[in-house]
Parts: structure tokens; C-alpha cells; sequence
């Protein structure tokens, strides 16, 4: 018979020799979001459906064509999480956090799903890390955020990361350049690709994403929303770039980096990487988003945050500097299967004193089984034969050094805990 079922498309096993990765991942997104002073958070891995189409955009590529929705029992529909902005946002005010000091600065770890066509760091089910302060208007936050995703990156080693950076204004700039940019591409129509004229309709700001060839020359000549900024938003935005170069994180300004959600106001920016080309070049990416409470129906709150793909930035960590599960401390095995209950009580002693240790069940040579401790570098094995069992004694032996000393039951301690440390 063939097996059941293969793994879903766009889907991944993080096996253990993928593990070592994403612990390091997620223990320095930890460390780090703690020393800024961001708490965990965690929400469903599925919403109400609207949630999304409201926060992200009828028109956006996730909410038009990507998303699983499915309804449940009672006729209700929902999403899986294409994102977690959206239900940050609305667990903030469905947990009353409004009326806790302000900003509220929280992060996360989590699955999020997608359904793009699969492809190099394109998946349908991903995870990311992000970070979110809630509710003060700040340029300070802005900048905290990009320089905290930029030490994650940092932390972990992972060089050749460029900050791109851009301001998309807000609701009072924006409708007169958006207005400006239809005036601009109007003429142009019948020379514009067909998801580029869907975007002149929808939302004209997004036809800086197309990467269709026939898009480009009018795109370059396009007027850009950097020049035509309220005098707020560009005052924000220049407090952000002064921010940014005060604490030497090199950027680029990107006038054509606009996002593919519709919340954004002002300050948008991404993380990326050389060595991801194409669409996926982007490890993260975030922004400011002080339309998007109100845009869910409550009180107009002002937030700022950014997630990062961290499926991509695994692909190029791994790329980078190859880190292996940790081996085992101890490999201990009984020759004759009938004293293994004995080497299985020895194992306890020494994982009491924190030690990794592993026990190699059943029967097998002895020669073979030391073969296998060595393949998975366990530093010590532990052995009890006959002999050692009726005088109440283990054989400790060194794998490294290749000897080995017979110590009573009460020395395996002592002597396995010396043997670690001498190598
Ligand atoms: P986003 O740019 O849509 O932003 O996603 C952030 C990151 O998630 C991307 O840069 C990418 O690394 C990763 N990602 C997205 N889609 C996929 C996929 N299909 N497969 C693998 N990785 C993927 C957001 O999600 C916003 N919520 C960020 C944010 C937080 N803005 C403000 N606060």
C-alpha cells in the first residue's frame, strides 16, 4: 500500500537538524524584544474573516488571493492568520490594554498562512517574529523598531542585510497624491500591464510593486509621494531618518516601497537580503499603522511594528554557518539487555545532574553500539556488562581518549561529571 498522504504543499517539517536554527532564532528574538521592553503575546491561529479583508485591503494580493478561509459549523467565516497586526489590534482592545499605560509594545513567535504559489522561501504555511507598540504616535517608536529588528538580524549573524525605508504619508496627504498619481498614469493606460490597471482603480499607490517590464519607464517618472508629504509626515520622517543615522543603522530611501498591506501611514521599511532574489528578497518588513484601529471600528490608536519571515532568514543562516543539534553527553548501554533496567537507573543519576543522556536499548554488539555513540559524539559512554552488574560497577569510558575505568555505583558521578570536564 502507498502512504496515507504526503505533506500538505507549501509546507515544511522543521526536523531536528533544522531545530538548532530556530531555537537560536526564536532565544534571540526573545532576549532582545525583553531588553526593549516588549511582552509576549499570543493569539489564534484563526480569525473572523472580515478581520483581515478590513485591516489588509479588499484589493491586497493577501486578502484577494491568498488567504484560507473556511466556514465553520455555524456558518461563520474564517481565516487562517495571513498576518498578526490585525489580530494584535484587536486583542489590544478586546483585552482593555487601551487603558494600561501607554504604548503597549508586545511581540510574537507563530505560524502564519499564506496561499501564494509555493516556491524558493514562498510558503503556504510560514512563521515569523514581530513586534508591535500600540497606542502613542511617536517617531521614537519607529525607530526603535526598525533598530531592534536590526540587532535580531545582528545577534544572529546574519550579514548582508539592507534597510530599505520610505514615508507613505497619511490620510491627510495621501487622497491629493493619490489623486495626483491617477492624473499622472491616466494618459497611460493602454501601456500599463492588466494588474497594473486593476491597480490604477484600486489602490494607485501599489503600482510601484509591479515588476512587469512594460510598468517600468512610466514608474521611474512617476511622482513620489516622498515630495508631496504633509508637514507632519515629513517632519515624522525626517525625526526617523535623523534616528536612524544618530544610531549608524545604514539605510537606503526607497520612494517606491509602498507594502502590499492597505494599513499603512508614514514610516514603512524593509529587511533584505542580497542573496534572496526576486519577489522573495524581503526577510521582513513593517511599518506605522495609526488608521488601522479605527479602520476595525474602535478608537483611532496609533501602532508601529514589523514581522520578519524567519522560514528566510533559516534559508540563509543555514547557508551561512552550519549549526548541528547538541550530542549527547553520556551514551549508556547494557551488553547483556536483561541489566539494562540498571543502566537505565544509572542514566537518571546522571540526568539529575543535568547531563544529556541517552540509553541504548536492546541487544546489539558492543562494538556496534559504541560505533553509534561516536557517530552522534556523545563525549562518555557508559557501559555495564555481567561483571560490572553483579559487582554493583560501571565501565565509564572516554570516547574521545579511547579508555575506559571500572568505578563502583556510587563513583559513575563523579567519574562521568571528571571525564567531561578533562576533555
Ligand atoms: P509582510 O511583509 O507581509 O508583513 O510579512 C513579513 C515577512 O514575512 C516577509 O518579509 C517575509 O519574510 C515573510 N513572509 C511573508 N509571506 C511569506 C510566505 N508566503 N512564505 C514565507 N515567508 C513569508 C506583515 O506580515 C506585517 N504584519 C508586518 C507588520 C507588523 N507591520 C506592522 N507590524
Amino acid at each position: 500500500m502507498p502512504p496515507i498522504a504526503q505533506r500538505p504543499r507549501g509546507t515544511q517539517d522543521l526536523l531536528p537538524a533544522d531545530q538548532p536554527y530556530w531555537a537560536a532564532m526564536s532565544g534571540t528574538a526573545k532576549d532582545l524584544a525583553e531588553r526593549f521592553g516588549y511582552l509576549p503575546i499570543e493569539t489564534p491561529t484563526f480569525e473572523a474573516t472580515e478581520l483581515f479583508v478590513r485591516a489588509v485591503g479588499e484589493a491586497s494580493d493577501i486578502v484577494s488571493k491568498e488567504m484560507f478561509t473556511f466556514k465553520d459549523r455555524g456558518d461563520r467565516s474564517l481565516t487562517l492568520r495571513p498576518e498578526g497586526t490585525a489580530p494584535i489590534v484587536r486583542a489590544y482592545f478586546d483585552a482593555g490594554m487601551q487603558l494600561e499605560p501607554q504604548p503597549v509594545r508586545l511581540y510574537y513567535l507563530g505560524p502564519y498562512f499564506r496561499s501564494e504559489r509555493p516556491q524558493r522561501g514562498r510558503y503556504h504555511e510560514f512563521r515569523q517574529f514581530g513586534i508591535e507598540a500600540i497606542g502613542d504616535a511617536s517617531p521614537l517608536l519607529d525607530i526603535e523598531a526598525i533598530v531592534l529588528g536590526w540587532k535580531w538580524f545582528g545577534g544572529l549573524d546574519v550579514g548582508g542585510i539592507q534597510l530599505q525605508l520610505n514615508s507613505i504619508g497619511d490620510e491627510v496627504c495621501r487622497p491629493a497624491y493619490r489623486q495626483l498619481l491617477r492624473d499622472y498614469y491616466r494618459p497611460h493606460l493602454a501601456e500599463l500591464s492588466v494588474e497594473s490597471r486593476m491597480r490604477f482603480e484600486k489602490n494607485p499607490l501599489r503600482l510601484f510593486d509591479s515588476k512587469e517590464p512594460q510598468d517600468q519607464e512610466l514608474k521611474q517618472k512617476a511622482p513620489r509621494i516622498v515630495d508631496h508629504l504633509c508637514q507632519p509626515c515629513a517632519q515624522a520622517f525626517q525625526a526617523v531618518k535623523d534616528g536612524l543615522a544618530a544610531e549608524e543603522i545604514p539605510f537606503s530611501l526607497n520612494p517606491e516601497l509602498v507594502r502590499g498591506l492597505d494599513y499603512y501611514t508614514r514610516t514603512v521599511f524593509e529587511y533584505q537580503h542580497e542573496r534572496l532574489g526576486g519577489a522573495q528578497n524581503a526577510l521582513g518588513g513593517g511599518g506605522r499603522y495609526d488608521g488601522l484601529a479605527a479602520a476595525l471600528g474602535y478608537r483611532a490608536t496609533p501602532g508601529i511594528g514589523f514581522a520578519i519571515g524567519l522560514d528566510r532568514t533559516a534559508m540563509v543562516l543555514k547557508e551561512r554557518k552550519p549549526l548541528a543539534p547538541p550530542p549527547p553527553d553520556v551514551w549508556a548501554l547494557a551488553v547483556d539487555p536483561k541489566d539494562e533496567l540498571y543502566v537505565f537507573h544509572l542514566a537518571g543519576t546522571l540526568r539529575e545532574r543535568g547531563l544529556r543522556v541517552v540509553v541504548d536499548p536492546g541487544a546489539a554488539r558492543l562494538d556496534a553500539k559504541l560505533r553509534k555513540a561516536a557517530k552522534r559524539g556523545a563525549r562518555v559512554a557508559l557501559l555495564v556488562g555481567p561483571e560490572e552488574r553483579e559487582r554493583g560497577e560501571a565501565v565509564v569510558r572516554d570516547m574521545r581518549l579511547k579508555t575506559q575505568v571500572s568505578v563502583a555505583e556510587r563513583e559513575v558521578v563523579p567519574t562521568v561529571t571528571q571525564t567531561l570536564s578533562a576533555g
